[in-house]
């Protein structure tokens, strides 16, 4: 069905058709026969996952950027995603870059963002998860910089930022690695990083032991660093005693695309985008000898794209732009194909 429809949804623009998806969703989730009658369509059930001390229902998760204010956990969880990562969330509302900042590339199967974090800030956050009826999927927050954030003050925002989620996400995700915001990825340099992480070590501790409760924390990385900058930015992230890595975000590289608008600033992902975060799963779990476990997100237009993310190392998977692509079946075809 999807290949038939999608030429259709194509027709408008990406983050018109995105906006009505979730309100599509955000409706489905506060139905309790909606979210019934597409669970039995798009859920599959499979072994579940023991990872930083927690359970996923399976290994294919929505990566970060598609629910950015966490309106639509639920309406998310009836497509079958094992975990749900919300944001970027920002500690302050702020609006993002101007519009337009999604760029559909057809014919390399991909997308160039340019969004800037768009978000309604923390609190805002705060109380569309406390609204609506609880999802069972894991929920993971990614949390980000204000983009008038100067970098020698970040750590006040993500510390803020923890504090806020530690009691409500089942994981946060510390996103140092989008290129679309200003001077963001220079957090991952070695400076930074092990000041900021182990700020954030130190807080997230104080707040388990209060609440009794431990919260993983996660660090996403860009597909762009150097052989040197990964060494870096892994020693800081054991070093801080980091719970493991999203591997990876978008990258800025554009070899070999043929869309006119590959020549569209921001981050590519889809299909060009596989080899590159592959091979960073395969270099993390290389190098720190599998201490530190890997989501491998990047480019999964496929279940062979899950099997080469498997076997470079990665425990878990994410996914984006498939999702736009592929349709909604396509979680539940990922989690029957890594099953056999
Ligand atoms: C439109 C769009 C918005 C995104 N926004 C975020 C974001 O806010 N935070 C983040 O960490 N990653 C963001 N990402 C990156 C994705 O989470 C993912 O790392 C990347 O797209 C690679 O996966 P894919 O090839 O399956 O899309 C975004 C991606 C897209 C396409």
């Amino acid at each position: 069905m999807y290949p038939f429809f999608r030429p259709i949804l194509f027709r408008s623009h990406p983050e018109v058709i995105h906006d009505k998806t979730i309100s599509l969703l955000k409706w489905i989730g506060n139905s309790r026969f909606l979210f019934s009658v597409l669970g039995k369509l798009f859920r599959t059930s499979t072994d579940p996952i023991q990872l930083f001390g927690l359970t996923f229902p399976n290994r294919v998760g929505l990566a970060a950027g598609f629910d950015k204010k966490g309106e639509a956990i639920r309406g998310l969880e009836s497509l079958g995603f094992g975990h749900i990562e919300i944001g970027t969330v920002t500690a302050q509302p702020q609006a993002g870059n101007p519009k337009p900042r999604i760029f559909r590339l057809v014919d390399d199967r991909a997308l160039i963002n340019s969004m800037g974090f768009p978000s309604p800030g923390a609190e805002a956050v705060v109380q569309n998860l406390r609204a609506g009826i609880p999802s069972k999927s894991v929920l993971g927050v990614n949390i980000g910089k204000n983009q008038a954030t100067p970098l020698d003050q970040v750590e006040g925002d993500y510390i803020r930022l923890v504090e806020v989620f530690a009691g409500l996400a089942d994981y946060i995700a510390v996103n140092i690695s989008s290129p679309n915001t200003v001077g963001l990825r220079k957090l991952q340099s070695k400076i930074y990083l092990e000041r900021l992480l182990k700020a954030i070590h130190t807080r997230r501790n104080e707040l388990d032991k209060l609440s009794g409760k431990s919260t993983p924390v996660l660090v996403k990385l860009s597909p762009d660093l150097t052989d040197i900058e990964l060494n870096e930015a892994l020693d800081a992230i054991l070093s801080a005693g980091m719970d493991g890595v999203i591997a990876t975000n978008t990258t800025t590289d554009r070899t070999g695309l043929r869309s006119s608008s590959g020549t569209e600033g921001g981050g590519l992902s889809g299909a060009p985008l596989a080899e590159l975060s592959t091979e960073m799963v395969k270099k993390i779990t290389e190098w720190t000898g599998g201490s530190l476990p890997v989501i491998g997100v990047g480019g999964i237009m496929s279940v062979e794209d899950v099997s080469r993310k498997l076997e470079a190392g990665a425990s878990l998977l994410q996914i984006y732009t498939g999702l736009v692509y592929k349709g909604p079946f396509f979680v539940r075809d990922l989690i029957k194909g890594i099953r056999g």
